[in-house]
Formats: structure tokens, C-alpha cells, sequence
């Protein structure tokens, strides 16, 4: 006999919303950064990552779990604090454009440390995207020489232009220039910052496109040992934001280049498998980004100097992306509850939510109150 689906007698506070958590959509991303404007969310997610780097030891950090395959890499990043738990889930597919897909695709939670219950479940192509491009200015601001104003960028596929308009309005670059083996992803790039006072100078080769470049951001996708930058184009006090190596078998710098520099990354473990570095020796020297943000350590040393970022994405900017999405949402009155776990009156009678609609159904008042 099942127990009927009645009210334990302890009567527990349910939380107004239970455990539904709110759900943002892409086209709710979408509509929410327009809302919001997108140098506004860029700034706001790099606050957000700033602030949580700077308590580097609160969080319950690993490097992510990665399943790789022939074509590409599906990865699960989680991190915890205190108080949240985030987990991404992220592939990266260089193929996947050839057949109408996106290189990367991704979706995250966001949940309450003290009871598990998911609280956030979100679109993250776009957010990785706006997170990406926040993380890299936010490590340029320290590392980029104060005057930096050119930037070259090599690869202008999907997360090109996000890099472009965060280094536009958090690091004062006012021209790029950009070079991409497909033409037409540059054209593409070429007309979507049309009107934003960019100017864009497109190149002929990576080789051409760092000419005079105070900043190198390369943002490619292959799965090969690529160099796309090698020592000869390097120049005195460049500061190189290397996006596009971030997984076992796929890099984009040369040995040297990073022999000729100071290298800082998101979280060494991580970054030793995944980023550029991965050529070095294991006790290659780094700095974690953490430690210059909180002023631990050094950043640029020298006008001269060449700094190397070597991103590869850490769970902690994603967590910081996810809170930054959740809040902006309520605060706009967007997204929608979801039915994600049974909403049970009495949450030791699992079985009976089969015999009972009613015991999971969405109360009337949450339907019609949105968020
Ligand atoms: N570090 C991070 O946090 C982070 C986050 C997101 C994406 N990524 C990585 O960034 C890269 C780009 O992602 P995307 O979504 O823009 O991919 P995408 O496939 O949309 O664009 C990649 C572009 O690189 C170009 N390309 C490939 N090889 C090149 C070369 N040798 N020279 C010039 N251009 C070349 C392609 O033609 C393409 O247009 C991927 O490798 C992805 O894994 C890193």
C-alpha cells in the first residue's frame, strides 16, 4: 500500500518556489542582454568573475572532467563555495560549423549548497561567450600595456566579436585587426561591428594581422597542434590573449612564443592539461590571474615585457556568469519556473507522485506568477 500523499506532520516551510528553478533560455539570454546592453553585461560578468577571484580560497576548485572523441570534447566544470554549486556542461566541436552547428554549446545550473536544490538551470553558449571576452579584458586591464590601442584578432568566429567589444570598453582598444583562414568569417565580423566605432582593418595573414598590435588575441578552433603565432611575430611589451588552445591536442602558440614570455593562466591544474602550456614541462613557470588581481604577485614587469594569457575557461567564471544571469534576470522580470524535480507535499512519498497528478503539479500561483 502506498502512503497517501498527505502532509508529513512536521510541516515543513516550503520556499515559494520549491525547488523549481528559474530557466533561462537562449532566447531569453538574448533578450535579456539586449535589455540590459551588452557592454553592460560584459562589464557587469567581469565585476562579478573580479570579485569571486579575489576569494580564490572559498571555492571547492578541480580542473574539469573532459570525455574526449575523435571530432572533439564534451566537458563538465563544477565548483562550489559556501553558499553555491555551479556545474557548465561545454563541448567544443571545431567540425561542428561545417554541418550547421556551433563550435561550442553549453548549458549550466546553478544550486544551494545547504540543500542541493538546483536554483538556476541556464543557456550558456551565449554567457560562455560574454564570460570569455569578460575574463580575457579583465586579465588585460593588469597584463596589456596601460596604452594599448590596437588589437589584432585571428580567428573571427563565434566568439570573436564578444572579444572585440570587451576590449573596445574595458581596455580602450579602438582598432582590430582581423584575419581568419575563412573569408567570410571575417566579412561576417566586418559587418556585426560595423557601428561600433571599431576600426577594422582586415589582414591577409595572422603574420600581417600583428603588425603593430599592442594586444594579440587569438580565438581559433582546431583540433592540431596549430601555431598561429611564432616567435618572429612577436614584438617588444606585446601582450598575447590566447583563447582558442584549450584542450589536450590543440594549441595555437609556438613553444618559443611562450618561452619568450611571462605566462599567467585561470587555475594551473587545469591549465598544465588543456592550455598552451601543455608543450612545457611541468614546472614550467605560471602565475594564476588570481594572484595578480589580489596583488599577490606581479603582473607586467616592464613596458617591454610580453605577457601571455593562456585561457582555457575555469568553472569559477562560469559560476560568476551564472549568479550574474540569475540576478539580471529577476531584476528584469525574465525567464520562467521550471517542473525540473516533483513537487511533492510529502517528499518521502516519491512513488506517490505516480498515482497522483496532483501531488506534482505547478501550484496555480507560480504558473501565473513568472519568476
Ligand atoms: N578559453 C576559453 O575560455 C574559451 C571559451 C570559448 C571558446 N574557446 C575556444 O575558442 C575557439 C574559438 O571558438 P569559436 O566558438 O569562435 O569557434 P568558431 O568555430 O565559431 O570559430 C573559429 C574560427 O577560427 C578559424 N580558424 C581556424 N584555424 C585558423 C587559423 N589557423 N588561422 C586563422 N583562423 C583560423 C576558423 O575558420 C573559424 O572561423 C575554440 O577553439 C574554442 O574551443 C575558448
Amino acid at each position: 500500500m502506498h502512503r497517501p500523499n498527505t502532509p508529513p506532520a512536521f510541516a515543513p516551510k516550503t520556499p515559494r518556489f520549491g525547488t523549481m528553478p528559474l530557466y533561462i533560455s537562449a532566447p531569453t539570454a538574448v533578450e535579456l542582454v539586449q535589455r540590459k546592453g551588452l557592454k553592460n553585461c560584459i562589464a557587469g560578468i567581469a565585476e562579478k568573475i573580479r570579485s569571486d577571484f579575489l576569494r580564490w580560497h572559498d571555492f571547492d576548485k578541480s580542473a574539469r572532467v573532459a570525455n574526449h572523441s575523435k571530432n572533439g570534447v564534451i566537458e563538465l566544470m563544477p565548483i562550489s563555495d559556501d553558499a553555491a554549486y555551479s556545474f557548465k556542461y561545454v563541448n567544443g566541436h571545431p567540425n561542428n560549423t561545417a554541418i550547421g552547428l556551433s563550435t561550442v554549446m553549453a548549458f549550466g545550473v546553478l544550486a544551494d549548497v545547504a540543500t542541493g536544490a538546483p536554483t538556476l538551470v541556464s543557456e550558456l553558449t551565449l554567457t560562455t561567450a560574454l564570460r570569455t571576452a569578460a575574463t580575457s579584458a579583465l586579465a588585460a586591464q593588469t597584463l596589456a600595456r596601460a596604452n594599448s590601442r590596437v588589437m589584432a584578432l585571428i580567428g573571427n568566429g563565434a566568439q570573436s566579436e564578444f572579444q572585440a567589444l570587451a576590449f573596445q570598453h574595458l581596455v580602450g582598444i579602438d582598432t582590430v585587426r582581423v584575419f581568419d583562414l575563412d573569408p567570410l568569417a571575417t566579412a561576417k565580423l566586418v559587418a556585426n561591428l560595423s557601428g561600433s566605432g571599431l576600426q577594422l582593418q582586415v589582414c591577409a595573414s595572422a603574420a600581417q594581422a600583428v603588425q603593430g598590435a599592442d594586444i594579440v588575441t587569438t580565438v581559433t578552433a582546431d583540433k592540431a597542434y596549430a601555431t598561429i603565432l611564432t616567435p618572429d611575430m612577436l614584438a617588444p611589451g606585446m601582450h598575447i590573449n590566447a583563447v582558442g588552445g584549450d584542450c589536450p591536442g590543440k594549441t595555437e602558440l609556438a613553444a618559443g612564443v611562450l618561452h619568450a614570455a611571462q605566462v599567467f593562466v585561470e587555475f594551473a591544474p587545469q591549465t598544465r592539461i588543456e592550455g598552451d602550456i601543455q608543450q612545457m614541462p611541468g614546472d614550467f613557470a605560471v602565475t594564476e590571474l588570481w594572484e595578480v588581481l589580489s596583488g599577490a604577485k606581479p603582473g607586467r614587469q616592464n613596458e617591454a615585457q610580453i605577457t601571455v594569457f593562456d585561457s582555457v575557461g575555469f568553472a569559477l567564471e562560469d559560476f560568476s556568469a551564472l549568479r550574474f544571469m540569475h540576478d539580471a534576470a529577476l531584476a528584469c522580470g525574465l525567464g520562467e519556473r521550471l517542473a525540473l524535480i516533483p513537487q511533492m507535499v510529502d517528499p518521502k512519498n516519491l512513488f506517490g507522485t505516480l498515482l497522483n497528478a496532483e501531488a506534482t503539479a505547478v501550484p496555480r500561483e507560480v504558473q501565473a506568477a513568472g519568476v
